[in-house]
C-alpha cells in the first residue's frame, strides 16, 4: 500500500519503518529536509523509504499518517492540499505543555477538529494511547499490545486495523469518531502512568475479554 506519513519524528518514523519492512511503500513528507530526523531518516537503507515534501507525501498515500504536533495540525492539512478520499490516520495528543490536560475538548476531540479540517478525508484514530519508541515493540510476553482505533468509515477502519496487526497490534475498534474523546483522554493516562507514576514508557494497554462464562 502506498502510504504518506506527514512528519518524520518519533511516532511517524517508527511506523513508518514498521510498515516499509512488510513491503509498504513510505514517502515523508517533511518541511525542512535537513532536519537531524530526516537526516537519520534517510540513512535507512530500504527502497521502500523515500522523502519528499508535505504535499507530495499527501498525494502519494491511500493512507495518510499525521504525525506531527497538535499546534502544527492546521498549518500542515493547509499544506498537505486536497486530502479528500484519503484515509488519514491522526494519532494526535492535543496536550498542554505540562502533558496532564487536553487543550480540545470535552465537546470535541483533536481528531474531530482534524476531520473538519481535512474536508472529505476519512479520518481514523489510532495509535495516539501509547509510546512511540513502544510502537516499534509491540510484544509483552504473552501479549500484544492493544490500539483502540475510531472513526466513521468502516472501510478506512479495517485498512487501518490491517495496518496495525501487520505491525503486531492487537486492535479494538471503538466506535465512531467522537469516541477520539474519549482515547485522547486515554493518552493522558498513559502519560500519567508512564512518567508520573514513574512506569517508564514500556507500557501498553490490554483489553481482558472473556468469549464465555464467568
Ligand atoms: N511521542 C509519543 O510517544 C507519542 C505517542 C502517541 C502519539 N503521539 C502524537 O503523535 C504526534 C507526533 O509526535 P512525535 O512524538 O512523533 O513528535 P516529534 O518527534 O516532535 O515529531 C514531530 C514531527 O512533526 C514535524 N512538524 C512540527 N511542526 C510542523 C509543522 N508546522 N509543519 C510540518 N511538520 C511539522 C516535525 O518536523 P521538524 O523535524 O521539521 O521539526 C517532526 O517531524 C503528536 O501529535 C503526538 O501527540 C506521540
Amino acid at each position: 500500500m502506498k502510504i504518506g506519513i506527514i512528519g518524520a519524528g518519533d511516532v511517524g518514523s517508527t511506523l513508518g519503518k514498521e510498515w516499509a519492512k512488510r513491503g509498504h511503500e513510505i514517502v515523508f513528507g517533511v518541511r525542512n529536509i535537513q532536519s537531524p530526523k530526516v537526516k537519520s531518516l534517510l540513512k535507512i537503507a530500504d527502497s521502500n523509504i523515500k522523502v519528499a515534501t508535505i504535499s507530495e507525501a499527501a498525494s502519494f498515500g491511500q493512507v495518510v499518517l499525521l504525525a506531527v504536533p497538535w499546534e502544527a495540525v492546521k498549518e500542515t492539512i493547509e499544506n498537505a492540499g486536497d486530502l479528500s478520499g484519503r484515509i488519514l490516520i491522526d494519532p494526535i495528543n492535543p496536550l498542554s505543555s505540562d502533558l496532564k490536560n487536553l487543550i480540545v475538548g470535552p465537546s470535541t476531540s483533536a481528531a474531530e477538529e482534524i476531520a473538519k479540517l481535512a474536508q472529505g478525508a476519512k479520518v481514523v484514530k489510532a495509535f495516539n494511547a501509547i509510546g512511540a519508541k513502544t510502537l516499534g515493540n509491540l510484544k509483552f510476553g504473552q501479549y500484544k499490545a492493544d490500539t483502540f482505533i475510531c472513526g466513521d468509515d468502516s472501510g478506512a477502519k479495517s485498512i487501518v486495523r490491517k495496518l496495525a496487526m501487520e505491525m503486531g497490534f492487537d486492535v479494538l475498534d471503538v466506535g465512531p469518531l467522537s469516541n477520539a474523546r474519549l482515547l485522547e483522554n486515554l493518552a493522558l493516562l498513559w502519560i500519567e502512568l508512564a512518567f508520573r507514576q514513574e512506569m517508564g514508557p514500556n507500557i501498553a494497554f490490554k483489553l481482558l475479554t472473556r468469549t464465555s462464562g464467568m
